[in-house]
């Protein structure tokens, strides 16, 4: 095939998960504007709207995933993986370096003010430009608007905006797992942490610390996390906190019927709460010292964001999958196993629909092979 295109035409399999994407890619500048106009139609909103935002998503994961820079939009003209939209915008930007539509988003007052409330710890797109349909635009906006009241998740993000927006350490998030493994080491000898999430894909900084808690054990791992966190608060280091599925069901009727449910729980929208494992999410502040930051004698310590997720030992290849993501590269591994293989995937288990069975793994190496996908290093899960 590709005679018209001739040797200039470029590949990609159908799904991010048959590919590699790594950090480093070609394609930078296209992507950042892909990324752009996906953010702008999320912050949007609307059925509309997130359908447009997941076809931009699809064109700069597919950007990132192509083997070379593109010089000439003939190159990819024939990749079904992009829509006439993000052609458009690519062709644009290859012809005189930037795309005037692109740029007029960018420094539009609705991009501007809703981006900014969306970096907000705790505020989503729909609040966002409830806010700016409100005709608020700063955060001396927030702070004195007597037409709105903060959730107290959205006043500690606002509160710690600027430490949270500090990017966090490989280093860091490291000092960050060394610390609540010796913690867990006291509550519950045998218990085992590693990171995951974006420093476990190789991000040199991310803006959080995602950590997979787990006792090899089944079962050991019930009230693990509230006695951590308990801990974790007696020392200082909780500014504010939600505690999720504390005590979900994690029985095998439990698994059968989450993950039963077919395509539903792939079509959620991205963001949403996809699973149900222990977790706690939260805004930690740390001991200046313990993140190696230089003293600051007006303040001692540093606000971060930190995930901590427990898993029974039995759906832990399965977390470490989910919990590493990133979340697009999820999202395609997911869609996948169900329109090819009619496995139901989720962070706890995959169920075989025609089989009619659970799929036991124990490693991330044994998931791949249910799905009958090439082992994908974590690094190579960055779509
Ligand atoms: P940065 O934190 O920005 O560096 O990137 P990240 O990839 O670590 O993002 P984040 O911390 O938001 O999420 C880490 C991984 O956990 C991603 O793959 C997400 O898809 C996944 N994740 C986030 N929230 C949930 C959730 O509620 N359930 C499940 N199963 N996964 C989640
Ligand atoms: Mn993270
Ligand atoms: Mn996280």
């Amino acid at each position: 095939d590709g005679s018209a295109d001739g040797e200039s035409s470029l590949q990609l399999t159908k799904y991010e998960c048959q590919r590699v994407t790594t950090l480093d890619h070609y394609n930078r500048k296209l992507v950042e504007a892909l990324e752009l106009l996906e953010s702008h139609a999320l912050l949007i909103g609307g059925e509309q709207s997130q359908g447009r935002a997941l076809a931009f998503k699809r064109s700069s994961t597919a950007m990132k995933g192509l083997p070379k820079e593109i010089e000439n939009v003939d190159e990819i003209s024939s990749l079904r993986h992009l829509g006439n939209h993000s052609l458009r915008i690519i062709g644009e930007i290859l012809t005189k370096g930037y795309s005037d539509e692109v740029e007029q988003i960018r420094n539009s007052e609705f991009y501007k003010a809703t981006k900014l409330f969306n970096n907000i710890f705790g505020v989503g797109p729909t609040t966002a430009r409830y806010w700016y349909d409100k005709g608020l635009r700063t955060f001396d906006d927030l702070r004195n608007s007597e037409i709105i009241k903060l959730t107290d998740r959205q006043q500690s993000g606002l509160d710690n905006y600027d430490e949270l927006c500090e990017p966090v350490t490989l280093e860091q998030a490291q000092r960050i797992r060394d610390m609540v493994q010796n913690e867990i080491d006291i509550i519950l000898p045998g218990t085992k942490s590693m990171l995951v999430g974006g420093h476990r894909r190789g991000k040199k900084a991310g803006h959080d610390t995602d950590i997979l808690i787990w006792h090899p054990e089944e079962g050991k791992e019930r009230g693990l996390l509230t006695k951590l966190v308990d801990r974790l608060e007696l020392k200082g280091y909780i500014k504010y906190k939600e505690m999720i599925n504390i005590d979900a069901n994690t029985d095998e009727a439990f698994l059968r019927r989450t993950n039963s449910r077919g395509l539903s729980d792939i079509k959620e929208k991205p963001g949403k709460a996809m699973d149900h494992l222990e977790r706690c999410f939260g805004i930690f502040s740390f001991p200046r010292t313990l993140l190696q930051l230089p003293q600051n004698d007006d303040n001692p310590s540093a606000a971060r964001r930190v995930d901590l997720i427990v898993t029974p030992a039995s759906q832990w290849a399965y977390a470490l999958v989910g919990w590493t993501g990133n979340k697009q590269y999820n999202r395609s591994l997911r869609l996948y196993a169900w329109k090819e293989l009619q496995i139901n995937l989720s962070s706890h288990a995959a169920f075989d629909c025609r089989e009619q069975k659970l799929l036991p793994a124990s490693t991330e190496q044994d998931i791949f092979n249910y799905l009958k996908l090439t082992y994908r290093e974590p690094w190579e899960r960055n779509c």
